[in-house]
This record gives structure tokens, sequence and C-alpha cells, in this order.
């Protein structure tokens, strides 16, 4: 049976041959740890890994790479970056439409006395910039917020919400997770100081990677500490970047696949990306909404949302839908409440969730057909599964 893949918001696949050639070539060649060894191949991890801070920095137009950090994911990333700036008594400004890798340390944090406030959001997961100026308060440190949702698709105004940072002096940190490589970023002019990136979804690396940019007037406290490499003299953590965040072995192969996907995106262009993207998100939206029964969240303009596409079908249990669609139609989705708790309340699929689609570049018109066809057929509860009915809420 054809096998589809649409669980990109969890991690694309597949990846460019360019990613898993970089990979292979990192564990066959490079016997050495960056800045663990004079000797040749340990130099050539180091220059690999500094190569790829280099071309993170310029995708995303970070003046300075040293200030890309690598993590082990955006949950790190996130985590990095959330319990290095906040101390006690500060409040933070944030939205219902976040996922846990951000709900979940600012609950953590609420024990050290950090507060937050969490923004609404429309049932279509829309967030207006002055209603994040609105939460502001006296002690707000730090405003938080998803760029695209992996829930229901919807993309915040990023660069609206920048400028209410920009206006009240407040560093604005943005979970890139499902728009890092597919949506066009560049930290500057979005007003961003900080910026967590998976490297496993959108940039088409491997998992295992992932970033935290941190702009120049930002200083985080690290919250791990250990051998650097360099600066070995030092009792402390050094203070020079990427070293103070970056301790342990690096994910050098790992890395390396990283650099090689963020070539491939930078070759094609992130706009063309897009575009594609775009294209294949309205025929999946178009011939989905057309299926009597079904429900579909977030917006349906595709220029106010990524290709991650939320839905239920009348009477059915996500999880029975997304079991169907595998068996029966090689098609490979998501169910449930997809780390992100909060949202279904928004769109009022709480606690059983949603089917998720997400779509990458390399997604064909013909599957986007196969898709709907099959979810057609599902929703008919015309298909002739022996457990279908069985499973089958009605
Ligand atoms: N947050 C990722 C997802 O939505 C893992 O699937």
């Amino acid at each position: 049976m054809q096998q589809v893949y649409l669980n990109n918001a969890a991690t694309s696949f597949p990846k460019p041959p360019q990613v898993v050639k970089a990979v292979n070539e990192a564990l066959l060649n490079m016997g050495g740890s960056p800045g663990r060894g004079g000797q040749r191949m340990s130099q050539a991890a180091s220059q690999t890994v500094r190569q790829a801070r280099e071309e993170i920095a310029r995708f995303f137009g970070a003046p300075d790479p040293r200030r890309v950090i690598f993590t082990l994911n955006a949950t790190e990333a996130l985590n990095l970056a959330l319990h290095g700036f906040l101390r006690p008594g500060d409040h933070v400004v944030t939205t219902v439409m976040e996922h846990n890798s951000v709900l979940r340390p600012l609950k953590t944090l609420e024990k050290i006395g950090v507060t937050s406030t969490r923004v609404e959001a429309s049932p279509d997961g829309w967030v207006e910039p002055r209603q994040i100026e609105k939460a502001i308060n006296v002690n707000s440190r730090l405003i938080v917020t998803i760029h695209g949702s992996n829930v229901t698709g919807t993309m915040l105004p990023i660069e609206g919400i920048g400028d209410v940072a920009r206006k009240h002096g407040i560093p604005y940190l943005v979970d890139a997770a499902q728009t890092a490589g597919i949506v066009p970023i560049n930290v500057k002019t979005a007003g961003i100081s900080l910026l967590a990136c998976p490297g496993h979804k959108g940039l088409l690396g491997p998992q295992g990677t992932g970033f935290l940019y941190i702009s120049e007037d930002i200083d985080l406290e690290p919250y791990k500490q250990g051998g650097t490499g360099a600066y070995s003299e030092l009792e402390t953590q050094p203070e020079i970047l990427p070293e103070r965040y970056e301790s342990g072995s690096h994910n050098t192969p790992g890395i390396a696949g990283l650099a090689a996907g963020v070539r491939f995106i930078a070759d094609i262009g992130v706009d063309q990306i897009r575009a594609k993207e775009k294209h294949l998100t309205e025929l999946l939206i178009k011939g989905l909404r057309d299926i009597p029964g079904l429900r579909l969240y977030g917006p349906l303009d595709t220029d106010r949302r990524v290709g991650v596409i939320s839905f239920n079908i009348n009477g059915m249990d996500p999880a029975t839908v997304g079991e169907l669609l595998e068996d029966q139609g090689g098609i490979i989705s998501r169910h449930g409440l997809h780390c992100a708790p909060l949202v279904h309340h928004v769109i009022g699929t709480f606690p059983a969730g949603t089917v998720r689609l997400s779509l990458s570049y390399f997604n064909t018109e013909s599957e986007i057909d196969h898709t709907v066809e099959m979810v057609a057929r599902i929703a008919r509860r015309g298909y002739s599964s022996p457990w279908y009915t069985a499973l089958t809420v009605s």
C-alpha cells in the first residue's frame, strides 16, 4: 500500500538526500569531537559545527553566529530561554495557543514566584497584538508566543507582537517549532529577542537537533554546566558564547545534517517552500471542507496558517479516524491533544482532541487527493473494514 506521511508537525519525513549524506559523512569520517582534541578530525568537527552556526545565523538574519546555541530540540531551547531569563517576581505575557514546552516550564517557574497571563485566542486560534499589549503589567519581563500553532495551523502575527514588545522594551521569545524553514523569519525585522527552533521539523535535519538564538541585549543564566572544550582552567562556566550555554559533547553528525537541511532550503528558497506548502494546504482544505459531517479547525485562509490541519468527523473518535487512515489508506497522521491542551479548549475539542494532518515540501498533489478520498470514505461510513463499525462511535 502507498504510504503518505502527513505527520511533519511531529518530525519531518523524508529528509533530503543531502541531509542523509552529511550525517553519514560525519559518522564515517569525523572521528573527533569539536574542541576536544587538536588532531585533524577534531578540528574538522569544530569547523562543521562553526559553519552550521554561521549558516543558521545567516538564514534567520542573526548578525552574530555565536548567539546561535545548539540544543536537543525546540523544547530544550525554550527551557533554556525561560529558566535562564525569568526571576522571582517576573510576569510573562503568553497565550492559550502554546505547546506544553512553554506551558510546563512556566508552571514550574510559578514555584519561584513567576506569574503569567495567558491571552485568549479567537475560535480559529488568532491572537491580536493589542490583546498582548493589554496583558502587560509593571512586572512584565517577557512575552512568549508560538509562531504557528501545532494544532490549528494558525500563524500568530509575530511582527505585530514584536512591535508591542519593542514599544514596551520587553524581550520577545518566539517558539518557531512549526514555522522555522517553512515561513521566512528574520529575527531583526520581527523584533525577536529569543528564537527557539527544532532542527528536525521544517529545517529537515535529524532528530536530536535544535537551537536557541539569543539577541545581543539578552543574558541568560545557563541551566547546565560542564566541559566546554576550551577554558578548562576556569572553575565556573565561561562567560563567552556559545560555550556559556553549550556544555558537553555536541551532536556533530546531527548538526552536520541540520546544516545540510538549511542549505537545501536556502537553495530552493524559503518563499518557494512556503508557496508549495500553501498550495498543498489549499488543496487539502478545499477537499476536506466539502465532506459532510467533517469539521475543520483553524483559519481557511492559507495566508494566515501553515500546513497543519486539524479536523474531526462527526460522531467519531479521532483515534479511530487516525487508525483507519493508516490501516486502510497508508496515511500517517497524529491524533489527540498534540501536547497543546489549552488549544483544544479554544476550539472545543478537549479532551478527545483532533485528527491532524501536517504537510511538508515533499508531499504531492496526488497524495492530497488520496487523503481527501480516504477521509471522505471514512466519513461516509461506507467503509468495508471489518472493525470499522465496532470502533466507530455513533
Ligand atoms: N509538538 C510536536 C507535534 O505537534 C511533537 O507533534
